[in-house]
């Protein structure tokens, strides 16, 4: 895969791929054991959230600032203490969502190193 000067948007290929992977992703969130208890029993409007983070994030249009202002999405995360095992345990539902809706391993690779970054930049407690 060519992924250079490319999006993530564009290789993805767009907002329904962003909408299927955040509907494969946050079943795995709630029933992992250490992911769940953060999150409310109502995913729904988290889902949205995620959705309009992740387009803008991957180069798409800029829908969660346009709805909720500057992301400042570590500053988002310090009310949950994320460790170095919470970080790998998202990344893990997400490598998981991402082979669910078929992904090549090239594009896993691409979208994942890409949320490596965020994830291990979110960590805000000590193991
Ligand atoms: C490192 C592990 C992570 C954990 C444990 C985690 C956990 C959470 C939790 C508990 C919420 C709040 C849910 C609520 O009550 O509304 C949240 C919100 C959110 N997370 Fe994460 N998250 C992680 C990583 C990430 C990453 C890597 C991204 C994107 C690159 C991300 C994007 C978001 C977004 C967009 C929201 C909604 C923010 C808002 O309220 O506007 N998270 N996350």
């Amino acid at each position: 895969m060519q992924s250079d000067g490319k999006s993530g948007y564009q290789l993805m290929g767009g907002a329904d791929t962003i909408r299927r992977l955040v509907e494969a992703f946050y079943p795995k969130v709630q029933n992992h054991p250490k992911l769940s208890p953060l999150f409310p029993p109502d995913i729904m409007p988290v889902m949205e959230k995620q959705y309009l983070f992740l387009t803008q994030f991957f180069g798409g249009p800029s829908l969660y600032s346009d709805a909720y202002g500057h992301p400042m999405m570590r500053a988002r995360h310090m009310e949950f203490p994320i460790n170095r095992e919470l970080a790998d345990a998202w990344l893990g539902c997400m490598q998981e969502a991402m082979e669910e809706i078929g992904f090549s391993q090239e594009l896993k690779e691409v979208i994942l190193h890409r949320l490596k970054g965020s994830a291990y930049h979110f960590i805000n407690t000590p193991e």
